[in-house]
């Protein structure tokens, strides 16, 4: 049974160093890789993304899951980007180690990521949109940086207003929470 880890809040020094490569995809990796999923899906505001720093892991791992039709969830391993466009976006990200708030990022309109999967084998490929965003929030993550760093408009946002947020996602058929 794969279980529910604390998530690091803002403030824990561990999500201010630099995560560490990981050298071997064992199946101990793999469990840790089925804890943060089972995390980030019951966290009390459940999220698309997560980054081993945040569960109190030093290591360069991170977990996304858009929750749509176009996207499997993915786990990669040393994850780096590779590529970005010069075209950049601004939209309101949040975080699950920085609960209750909301920020304006700025970052790039698509990203080509490469890494490995938890069975090790190397992986590449183009991402964009809101996959795009959530890549780059989370590989931050693993450098130390979190979204309020290079955020505008830091704000509260009560859970009403993420709910609310949430239910026009899916109305406009994105299905995307907006915690990363
Ligand atoms: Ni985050």
């Amino acid at each position: 049974m794969p279980k529910l880890l604390p998530v690091r809040q803002d403030g824990d020094p561990i999500l201010r160093q630099k995560a560490k490569k990981i050298s071997r995809v064992d199946d101990s990796l793999r469990r840790l890789i089925d804890d943060m999923f089972h995390t980030m899906y019951n966290n009390e505001t459940p999220g698309i993304g997560l980054a081993a720093p945040q569960v109190g892991v030093s290591m360069r791992l991170i977990v996304v899951d858009m929750q749509d039709e176009e996207h499997e969830p993915i786990a990669l391993v040393n994850p780096e980007i590779v590529k970005a466009s010069k075209e950049m976006v601004v939209a309101a990200e949040g975080c699950l180690s920085v609960p209750g708030m909301r920020g304006d990022v700025e970052r790039h309109e698509w990203v080509t990521v490469k890494g490995r999967d938890e069975h090790g084998h190397e992986t590449r490929f183009r991402a964009e949109g809101w996959f795009a965003r959530c890549l780059q929030h989370e590989i931050d993550h693993l450098d130390g940086i979190l979204y309020t760093d290079k955020a505008t408009n830091v704000r509260y946002a009560d859970e009403e207003q993420i709910c609310t947020e949430q239910s026009e996602r899916q109305a406009s058929g994105e299905k995307v929470p907006v915690a990363i």
